[in-house]
């Protein structure tokens, strides 16, 4: 049997193979010294060794025996050591203990580089960006509004249909969606999130769909697998999609209506079993009008439309708000007692909050600094009225959610060292946006 997979794109030869009887004999026969641990994507989880494992390899009955006899080696162990063994043959067993196949020691050594990228980043990647990190129970708030928004998205965690999440910025879509695939049954299988907006339009495709060795000038070696095969049998969660190029629009609504993606110079279609939510801060009918996006991808992703209500539509939940982000600093920054006045809360929802629940959580970061954890009304008026006297009320609430906006640019500059693309994916917005931003505000 021989089936594309992962490894094929990091590894020249790579002899997939389900058959115990095969692997075992790769092993005894080369004496293989470790066993590579890859995950259901073929991504890298980590190395076993096997040189205990041969003397009592003839007597195992059971891939699973072979992996009980092992020592885990430490998964940051150089991977070149395996060449140190003297060893040419590899064999690879998937987390299910289950074999996927044999690596030929002469081809690897030129992917080792390739693969020693992989080890770290794979890793992350599978550790942290493979699953989606909040639940339902994340979204605070009681109002009515946000209750009708728990149990819409309860019913779309029970079905596999499109979801289309539609709102202001800051207003939780992200939240919305995370919330979705964990509640659903593709839980415990990967979500895989992509910025559409973030990822430079010619970059996109091979992004979304992978691209073969070859296929284009730079292209990798190996080639590589893209989202969509990476997020099989889970969740795709499309940010940004408003943003995305009517030429890629085409190619996601294929995508959605055969179930099937085609690498960059791929030669036969990939079938893909994905559900896909996508979410956009924009009017996205208004762009189907204005010509910029498709009406048939608006139709085929609109199937499960969830609307976030802005802030100022529940502002019942400010206090609820308030108290989760007012706790969640304290204990961050080490604050035993902390507390805020009711005049407090009413000041800050007579506040109209463009940037919404994300610039309230700012707002209540600089809070808890500012006050040590004790909010008064003074404290928020010295906040949110800034720069009143200068400029009308508008203009002074408007230049508010700007400083909220140019202080997290920094903050979020100085924790990802400056890389641009990195902030601009954190922030969900698109790059061009951010350099507007920066350009805005003056910071370099
Ligand atoms: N109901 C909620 N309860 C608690 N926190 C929330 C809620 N909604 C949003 N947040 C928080 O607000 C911030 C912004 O949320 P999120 O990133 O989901 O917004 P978004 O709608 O995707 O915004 P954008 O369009 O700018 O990408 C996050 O830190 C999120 O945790
Ligand atoms: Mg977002």
């Amino acid at each position: 049997m021989k089936v594309k997979t992962y490894m094929d794109c990091f590894f020249d030869e790579c002899v997939v193979s389900d058959s115990l009887v095969t692997i075992r004999k790769y092993i005894l026969e080369n004496r293989s010294a470790y066993l590579i641990v890859v995950d259901r994507t073929g991504a890298y989880i980590g190395l076993l060794s096997s040189l205990d494992v041969i003397t009592d390899l003839s007597g195992a009955a059971h891939v699973s025996d072979i992996y009980e006899a092992v020592t885990p080696v430490d998964e940051n162990m150089d991977i070149r050591k395996i060449k140190d063994g003297g060893l040419d043959i590899i064999p690879v067993i998937n987390e299910k203990r289950f074999p996927v196949g044999v690596l030929r020691l002469k081809n690897i050594l030129p992917a080792l580089k390739h693969f020693g990228d992989l080890d770290s980043g794979s890793k992350k990647m599978y550790r942290k960006n493979l699953s989606a990190k909040y639940t339902i129970d994340n979204l605070i708030g009681s109002s009515a509004a946000m209750n009708r928004l728990k149990e819409t998205i309860i019913r779309a965690a029970t079905i596999r249909s499109t979801v289309l999440i539609l709102g202001e910025t800051g207003v939780g879509k992200e939240l919305v969606a995370q919330s979705i695939a964990n509640l659903s049954n593709r839980r415990f299988k990967p979500f895989v999130r992509i910025n559409c907006a973030a990822i430079p339009e010619n970059l996109l495709e091979s992004e979304l769909f992978g691209y073969e060795e070859g296929a284009y000038t730079g292209a990798g070696k190996g080639g590589n697998i893209g989202k969509f095969e990476l997020a099989d049998g889970g969740t795709m969660f499309m940010d940004e999609i408003g943003d995305m190029q009517m030429i890629m629009q085409s190619k996601i609504l294929r995508v959605l209506q055969e179930g099937e993606i085609e690498r960059v110079g791929g030669r036969y279609p990939i079938a893909v079993d994905v559900r896909v939510i996508a979410a956009t801060h924009n009017d996205l009918e208004k762009r189907v009008e204005e010509g910029l996006f498709r009406r048939d991808l608006f139709y085929r992703l609109n199937v499960i439309p969830i609307i976030v209500p802005p802030l100022r539509e529940h502002i019942e939940d400010m206090e609820e708000l308030v108290l989760y982000y007012l706790e969640g600093f304290s204990k961050a920054m080490g604050i035993a007692r902390f507390g805020v006045e009711p005049e407090a809360i009413e000041y800050l929802r007579s506040y109209h909050w463009p940037g919404n629940i994300r610039e309230l959580k700012n707002t209540v970061e600089r809070l808890t600094v500012m006050t040590g954890g004790q909010i008064t009304l003074n404290s928020v008026r010295s906040i949110l009225d800034l720069q009143e006297g200068s400029l009308d009320e508008e203009n002074s609430l408007k230049s508010n959610s700007e400083m909220a906006e140019r202080e997290t640019i920094q903050k979020y500059l100085k924790r990802y060292k400056g890389n641009k693309n990195r902030v601009a994916d954190e922030l969900g917005v698109s790059r061009s946006t951010l350099y507007n931003k920066l350009k805005k505000y003056q910071i370099k």
